[in-house]
This record gives structure tokens, sequence and C-alpha cells, in this order.
């Protein structure tokens, strides 16, 4: 079955049938639904076996991102985030690459680092040597306890030394096992396959071994994208398409070159990332440690992402940052919505999934560097500020609409207006819808 994710009005729709859709698409079952809309999924028991001390559990929004067509495939892409404008934002950016043909993308096998630190050697140049002699045995000690992950193929793939000569605490040897952890992202893999090889390292190099753990900074295990926007698709009423993709390309090269902007720059592109990360139950801690450091590999933190003007005129993207996702083990599997968020996506493989995540990120970025460079964003940010006070105000169902629209026309979104339009619309019948992304 051929099938689009180009849904055009699907913010149109009441919550029910975006949830229905999402369902037909991802062929849910009626519980795996109630999942999807909070009345059943994860609960105080399952949050006692993921946490200590649990007493409860928390809950965000889960929307859906539409229009993704990646490699020719088309997504529905599964987002839980909290920050108003993000899904629509993003779904407005994936509508304006799919004139471009999509995204593109690669990926990296999926290699993990695991570092062991051993300390107190006479000559740390001759301890690499030694190690670096041993790397067969090395490789073979560490697939021992590899179990399932070493069964469907994965394993040790390498292992290289980082001698440091020089520290406060006296010259050290880094050790590092590469390992393909497949699915997994791996963290328990990788940590067992360094604490098993710990005790041969100290005997082979007479040192003393300190700490045994993976390293965030995932660099083998990169994901990337890249798109096109035809110039035309970004014309306004106020710009001509040429004129703003001078601007974002503008854009792009400030975050390239000034760590200020590239930090809240690169922050949007997290804002795609993570929700996509914390949807599909990965860590996204360890994506967001993965990639500030990764754009801080050169000595300065810059930007994730490119942008440039293409021979014919039109606005072009990349992207490339580590991300460890993995679509199986830790919460991917215990979390009900995590395994649904997989579902919707059509996925089990880890390296599609980062994939998907990287034009999530790209699609993101040009949403917010397009505002930016265009109208900024504060219009569009603040209906959504506005819909939140609505909310708070006490409004729910069509009232926050009306409560939105006049305190927009009025140019007054405060809170205590707010609750006065409340009182004020609650007897008023007339609907006016509120915007959102095409
Ligand atoms: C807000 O959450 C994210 C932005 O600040 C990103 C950016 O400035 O590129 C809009």
């Amino acid at each position: 079955m051929t099938r689009s994710s180009r849904i055009s009005g699907f913010y149109k729709r009441s919550l029910k049938e975006r949830s229905q859709l999402v369902g037909e698409w991802a062929g849910l079952t009626p519980h795996e639904q109630d999942v999807l809309e909070g009345l059943s999924g994860l609960n105080a028991g399952q949050a006692e076996h993921m946490i200590e001390n649990a007493i409860g559990v928390y809950a965000l929004p889960l929307g859906i991102a539409t229009n993704f067509l990646v490699n020719g495939k088309d997504y529905l892409v599964p987002m839980v985030i909290e920050e108003p404008s993000v899904v629509a934002a993003v779904s407005n950016a994936a509508r304006l690459f799919r004139e471009g043909g999509g995204f593109i993308t690669s990926s990296d096998e999926p290699i993990m680092i695991g570092q062991i630190q051993v300390l107190d050697l006479v000559d740390v140049n001759a301890a690499a040597e030694i190690v670096l002699a041993h790397k067969a045995e090395l490789m073979a000690e560490a697939d021992k306890v590899g179990g399932s992950i070493v069964r469907h193929g994965g394993g040790a793939r390498d292992i290289q030394v980082r001698p440091i000569l020089n520290s406060s605490v006296g010259p050290m040897l880094i050790v590092h096992l590469l390992y393909d952890t497949q699915d997994a992202m791996g963290a328990n893999a990788i940590n067992t396959a360094v604490e098993h090889l710990a005790p041969q390292i100290e005997m082979l190099t007479g040192g003393r071994v300190n700490l045994r753990i993976l390293s965030n900074l995932t660099d083998q295990r990169k994901a990337r994208a890249e798109g096109m926007i035809p110039a035309r698709e970004l014309a306004s009423d106020h710009m001509r398409g040429e004129e703003a993709v001078q601007s974002i390309v503008e854009a792009g090269v400030f975050a390239e070159v000034d760590p200020y902007r590239a930090t809240t720059h690169n922050k949007g592109i997290m804002n795609g990332i993570d929700a996509v990360v914390i949807a599909t139950g990965n860590d996204w801690r360890a994506i967001e440690a993965g990639a500030h450091a990764y754009a801080a590999r050169n000595g300065q933190y810059t930007s994730l992402s490119k942008w440039w003007q293409d021979a014919d005129g039109n606005l072009r993207g990349s992207i490339e940052l580590p991300l460890a996702l993995g679509t199986v083990g830790g919460a991917t599997k215990v979390h009900p919505a995590a395994g649904l968020a997989l579902k919707i996506l059509g996925t089990q493989s880890a390296r599609e999934l980062a994939e998907i995540t990287a034009s999530v990120g790209l699609a993101q970025n040009l949403a917010a560097i397009k505002a930016l460079a265009t109208e900024g964003i504060q219009r569009g940010h603040m209906r959504m500020h506005a819909r939140q006070l609505a909310v708070a105000a006490g409004a729910s169902g069509e009232l926050v609409g009306r409560v939105v629209q006049a305190m927009v026309k009025e140019g007054n979104i405060r809170l205590e207006r707010a609750k006065v339009l409340v009182l004020e619309l609650a007897s008023n019948p007339v609907y006016n819808p509120v915007a959102g992304a095409d």
C-alpha cells in the first residue's frame, strides 16, 4: 500500500480523529490506541520497576509530525515535547523539504566506544603497544560476554589506544573498545564488555585500571540527513524566495562562526531530536551530551547543521551528529508508548530510527532559522503562548480557541486578560478556529 504522510489539515482535526488516523496508519489495536490517548499506558506499577523510589508517573504531550519523506519513504513521526510550536513548525518544514524531494540520509554502523582508564604505568607508550599487540585476543574476550548482541552479529570490532602523557594525576593510557551493538543503544553491553576486559588489560600492561565505562561521544555512530527546498517555496508577501534563501544561509553561517548563536541554533535542532528520542524511549541525556560534544570537536563549539544556496538558487541543508539510538532494550520495550512510537514509525532498525531523527533535527532547525530570518518567531510563538495562558486561565475545548483569538486580536496576551476573557466568552457561542501546521 502506498501511503502519504502529507496529511493536509491534520491539525484541524480533533485529537480523537488524529489519534484514529495514526492508529489506522500504524495498524494499532484498540488497546494500543488507548495507550496513545493516555487512557492506558505507563502506570505506577511499571514505573516502580523502572526507577527507585517511584511514587507515580509524569505525563507529557505526544504529538505527530506530518509530511516527512525520508529516502522516498513516508513517515509519521511521534514527538514527545512540552514546548508549543515545535510539532507544527517541524511539520511545516518537512512539507517544504518534501517539495525538494524529501530527505536523503545515511548512517554509520552502530559502533559504540567503551573506555578503560589505565594508570600507574611505567611507560604509557610501551603499554599502548602491548595492548595493540593483543588486539585479537582482547576482542575475542569481549565477545565472550556479548550475549544476544554477539549472537545477532554484533560484538567487538576494534581496540584503539589513546596515551595521555601528562595530566594532573600523572600519565594514563585510555583503551577504547569499539563494539557493534546492533539495534540496541548498547550501554549495558559495552559496560559489561569493558568491565570484563579490565583484569586482562591490567595483566598485559602492569597498570591499574580505574574507570570502565562507555563514552557518550559516539562519534563512530553518526547519522546524516540532507535536503533541498526550492527557493519559490520560501517566498512570502514580504520577501522573494531568493532573499529568504540568502537570509537563511546567513543565519546558518552565524551559528557556524559564533558559539553563542550555535548554542541556541543547536538547541532548536535538539527540540526536534529530543522529542523523537523521548517518544521512542531512548536516553535523551546521552544524545544531548554526544551532540554538544560533537559540536565542539574542533575546539570551538559550532553548528550541527550547514546551510547553503545551490547552483540553481535553491536552499540546501545538511546535518551530521552522533545518534546512539536503540529499538531494543532499555525503556524502548518497557514503556508501552515507546513501543507504539516505533510501530507508528514502522521500523525496528536503530539506524533507520537515527536517520529519521537526524531529518527531524534538520527540519526543526530550518523551521527556526526560517522564522528568525524572515518574520521573526514571536508572532507564531505568542499565539501558542496565548493558548497556554487560556488553558491556565481555566478554558477548555473550543473556548480555548476563542480566548486565544481575542487576546491575539487585542495584542494583550497576559494571564489576567485570559481569566477575564474566559468568564466573558464562556457564554458566547461564536467559534473561532486557531491556526496550526498544514
Ligand atoms: C526555541 O525553543 C528554539 C529557537 O531559539 C532555536 C533557534 O534560535 O534557532 C527558536
